[in-house]
Formats: C-alpha cells, sequence, structure tokens
C-alpha cells in the first residue's frame, strides 16, 4: 500500500516536472478537459436540487463520444442500456465483483447498514397424510372417492384410511447472512420440504410444527414470499416465451422491492455529504428501482452474470418445441428468481444436470453477491446415496488388494497392464525385493529351498528385477509431480 502510494506520488512529481516543458497544446487540450469536468459538476449540481421523485429519475450519462449528458432514466434506450452494462460489467467472471463492490462502496460511504436476514428455525416437524399405492393415482374413481371420504372423515363416520408420513422430524438450525448455507442429502431425504419451509411456501396440506422465525418475527407477522425466493428444482416455464421475456416478466411480477426507499435515502445523505457517485452505478441504481426499467436493465445483468446472453432472445421451448439447452433451462429457472429483490434465497439442486464449470460460475456470483451486498443463501445440493460411496470404494480396494499381494501371472490376463501400471504394485515389488538380506540363505521350511527362489515362486518378484523397479518408482513419482505442476498451470485450479 505505503509502496504503491510512493511510486503514485514520485509519478505525479514527474508529471508535474515534465508538464514544465509542454508545449501549448497540450496545455490547452488540459483546459478543455477540465472544462468538461466542470460542465459535468454543473449538470450534477443541477440534478441535485430537483425534488427526490424528480432526481431519483434522472442521470448523468456519459455518451461513447466522452460528453455527459442529462438523461430520463425512464426512457432509457436498449443501446444505452447496452453501453451501460458493457461499461459496468464486460466480462461477468471478472467484473461481476467489482462492480458489486463498487455498489457497496457506494452505500457503505454513506454509512448506511445494508439489511440483512437471519434465519432460524426450532424443532421443525413436517408431517403428510397421503394416500399410497392405487388409491393414490389421479383417476375419477378415486377422485369421486375420496371427496365422499372427506365430507364422511370430517363428520367422524368414518376413519381415515390415509396413512401416515413423517418426512422431517425435530430439525433445528439457524442460515446465517453473508454466508452461503450447503444443504447434502441423498433424494427423497426432505431437501424439499426444508427449503420449502423456511421459504413459507410448504404445501398447505402437509402439517407443520415448530417455529420458523426471519430476524426473529414469526412467519405470520410479514409476508415471507416478498422477502425470501425458493428456486425449485424443476424447471417449468412458457415454452413460447424467450429467455429475456420470462426473465423480464419475472422481474415485473416481483417489483422493486426496498430498494426505491434505500436508494431514496442513499440520495439523501449523497447530497448532505456533498458526495458525487460514480454515474455509471449511479443510472444503473436508478433504473433498477424505477418501474419498467427495473424489468430490463436487471434482467440484462442478470443474463449477463449467468451466462445466457448467448441465448437471450431463443424460446426457452417445451416438450413439444425445441429451445435452449436443459443447462441454459436450469439457468433461466435460478435467474428468474435473482431478478427479483428478495434477500433470501433458497435454492433446490440448482447444479443438477449443469457440467462443473457452469455450476462454478454461478455458484461464484452468487457467492459475490451473498459476501460483498449481505444476502442469504441456502443452497441444496443432490448427494449420491452413501451405499454409492461405500460400493464404489469396496470394489476399489478389493481390486487394489487382488492385484498387489497375487503373482501377477495369477491375475487374469485382461487386469494384468492395471499391475503393472499400478504404483502400489510397483512399490510392494521394490519393498520386496530389496528388503531381504541374505538372498542365497535357505530357507528354515525344510524346503531346501534359498530366499530368492522362495519370493520368485510365492510372489513372482524377481530380486534381478530391483534396478528397474527403483527406476520405475522413482519416475512415477517424477511423472505424479510433473503432471501436477502442468495441472496447476495448464488447468489453472487455483484460481478464484
Ligand atoms: N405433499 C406431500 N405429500 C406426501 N408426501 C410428500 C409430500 N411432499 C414430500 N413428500 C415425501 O417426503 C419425502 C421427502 O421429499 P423431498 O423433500 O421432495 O425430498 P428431496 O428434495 O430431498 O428429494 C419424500 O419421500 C416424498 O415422497
Ligand atoms: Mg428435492
Amino acid at each position: 500500500m505505503d509502496g504503491g502510494d510512493i511510486y503514485k506520488a514520485s509519478s505525479s512529481l514527474r508529471v508535474n516536472s515534465s508538464s514544465l516543458w509542454r508545449n501549448n497544446s497540450v496545455e490547452v487540450f488540459n483546459r478543455s478537459s477540465h472544462e468538461e469536468d466542470d460542465e459535468e459538476a454543473l449538470k450534477w449540481a443541477a440534478l441535485e436540487k430537483l425534488p427526490t421523485f424528480d432526481r431519483l429519475r434522472k442521470g448523468i450519462l456519459t455518451t461513447s463520444k466522452g460528453e455527459a449528458n442529462e438523461i430520463n432514466i425512464e426512457s432509457l434506450g436498449f443501446e444505452q442500456r447496452k453501453q451501460l452494462l458493457e461499461r459496468l460489467v464486460k466480462v461477468a467472471e471478472e467484473d461481476n465483483e467489482k462492480f458489486l463492490m463498487k455498489v457497496r462502496k457506494r452505500i457503505d460511504r454513506v454509512g448506511i447498514d445494508l439489511p440483512t436476514i437471519e434465519v432460524r428455525f426450532e424443532h421443525l416437524n413436517v408431517e403428510a397424510e397421503a394416500h399410497v399405492g392405487g388409491r393414490a393415482l389421479p383417476t375419477f374413481f378415486n377422485f369421486g372417492v375420496n371427496i365422499v371420504e372427506g365430507f364422511l372423515n370430517s363428520l367422524h363416520i368414518l376413519p381415515s384410511k390415509k396413512t401416515h408420513l413423517s418426512i422431517l422430524k425435530d430439525v433445528s438450525g439457524i442460515v446465517k447472512p453473508r454466508r452461503m448455507t450447503l444443504l447434502l442429502g441423498p433424494p427423497s431425504s426432505g431437501k424439499t420440504t426444508l427449503l420449502l419451509a423456511l421459504a413459507g411456501k410448504l404445501d398447505p396440506d402437509l402439517k407443520l410444527s415448530g417455529r420458523v422465525t426471519y430476524n426473529g418475527h414469526g412467519m405470520n407477522e410479514f409476508v415471507p414470499q416478498r422477502t425470501a425466493a425458493y428456486i425449485s428444482q424443476y424447471d417449468l416455464h412458457i415454452g413460447e416465451m424467450t429467455v429475456r421475456e420470462t426473465l423480464g416478466f419475472s422481474a415485473r411480477c416481483q417489483g422493486v422491492g426496498s430498494r426505491y426507499d434505500m436508494l431514496a435515502e442513499l440520495s439523501r445523505r449523497e447530497i448532505e455529504a456533498n458526495i458525487k457517485p460514480d454515474p455509471d452505478i449511479d443510472i444503473y441504481m436508478k433504473a433498477a428501482t424505477t418501474e419498467g426499467q427495473e424489468a430490463t436493465v436487471v434482467t440484462d445483468y442478470t443474463l449477463k452474470v449467468l451466462g445466457l446472453d448467448v441465448c437471450a432472445d431463443t424460446m426457452v421451448g417445451d416438450e413439444m418445441i425445441r429451445g435452449i439447452s436443459g443447462g441454459q433451462r436450469k439457468r433461466v429457472t435460478t435467474g428468474e428468481m435473482l431478478v427479483g429483490p428478495a434477500k433470501a434465497l433458497f435454492m433446490d439442486e440448482i447444479s443438477t444436470g449443469l457440467d462443473s464449470s457452469t455450476t462454478f460460475q454461478i455458484v461464484n456470483s452468487l457467492k459475490q453477491y451473498v459476501h460483498i451486498l449481505d444476502g442469504t443463501a441456502v443452497i441444496s445440493l443432490l448427494q449420491p446415496a452413501p451405499e454409492t460411496y461405500t460400493f464404489l470404494m469396496t470394489l476399489f480396494y478389493s481390486l487394489m488388494a487382488t492385484l498387489c499381494t497375487r503373482v501377477p501371472e495369477l491375475i487374469p490376463v485382461w487386469w494384468r497392464w492395471y499391475y503393472w501400471a499400478c504404483p502400489i504394485a510397483w512399490t510392494l515389488y521394490g519393498l520386496v525385493v530389496s528388503q531381504f538380506g541374505d538372498i542365497e540363505e535357505l530357507m528354515t521350511d525344510g524346503n531346501n529351498e534359498s530366499v530368492k527362489e522362495f519370493v520368485k515362486s510365492y510372489f513372482g518378484y524377481k530380486h534381478d528385477f530391483l534396478g528397474v523397479v527403483a527406476v520405475v518408482v522413482a519416475g512415477i513419482a517424477v511423472l505424479f509431480a510433473f503432471i501436477f505442476a502442468v495441472s496447476i498451470k495448464v488447468f489453472n485450479f487455483q484460481r478464484r
């Protein structure tokens, strides 16, 4: 930090001294840029004098030629929006964090605390009464019988034939803001049910007991649907709508939430403290709170962050219409909720069916959002049943055990290549062959066999092979180190 400052100071000194020698044309150029700055400052001053309602609908937009113009946010055109986003977030992976940091800095500078949400759940029990087997099928007969049965049940004439299912049993926990919470579980372990219960969207037929609170307030004290967003594991969309339309529609349905009040307070404090915000960030934040524009500018931003800008104008598609790919559809489902103002996100299996690099990109942008703008997020992931791991590990170990302790000749032919490719087999070979002391000494078991012969007949290990084994063992270590180094350099696993 200090070093950087010294460098800056010295370079500014250099600029000052060199400007002594500059000719007049440079001086003229400098003055004109000053004038432009003055002009912009005047425009800002004019903007600041407007009443709040008008002030939040006007911004200073710098055109591609470098002129600063006052514009009306409501009439921001497609091209202007595109250029604005291009300046703010050019490459989603690299610029998104910087963009969010700028927004955060603007809010911090005037001392506004971003609201955070802490979700607590205590002794949560979810139980279901359901028909099982043939009675659960949605047939006409069952439908009729269910109505009659339901009526008789309510009059206590007939006992209920529904089976009792316990889905969640005494679950407690706290979901903290500013961090990502991961929910792991095999299929049908109740992940979806827990997330729905936390988001206040549980099927009313299910019996819920226990307490869910947001910052200490019970679910009946506010409208959880406005605060929390549940992202379904199923992709349900209107096939005829394009990706941009789908997200835009969703943004309009969810509105701007508390963003407007926050911006009004932010703007008021900035004027008091005489702070001039970054004009691009200012326009983005104003557009995100303006009715009509919020649906477009936030949609464009979300499309970019989720890597959906390539298919923004393609139809989503369904079983009948060929549309975007499965991975893109999954991202549209996520994007649909990200465009809204909800600060508590409950995401159900957002990575199932996605490749690892796309998952990384999405989870990374969520992480940035959660860490920088103090969001709350629970992400559930499908975890393979533990039996799958056990099965795979057992298979692997039994294979290794067989390969490393048997005479190579006794191993089926199609496995022998694996024996020689296995570093453990080589290490074991070297270990045994280099260990025995006097190789010509006779064994004491009375078979008149030297140690060397015994090791050869029993393990199939030849003592003369020791040199080759030593070279291979050393080679494997070198090869591993080489592959490791190349992987770090080329595939760049270390990138954050
Ligand atoms: N509305 C419901 N009626 C009856 N059973 C349900 C209902 N919702 C979920 N279940 C049952 O609860 C269990 C957990 O379901 P779910 O929460 O969807 O699991 P996951 O998301 O982990 O796969 C499943 O066995 C499912 O059949
Ligand atoms: Mg589920």
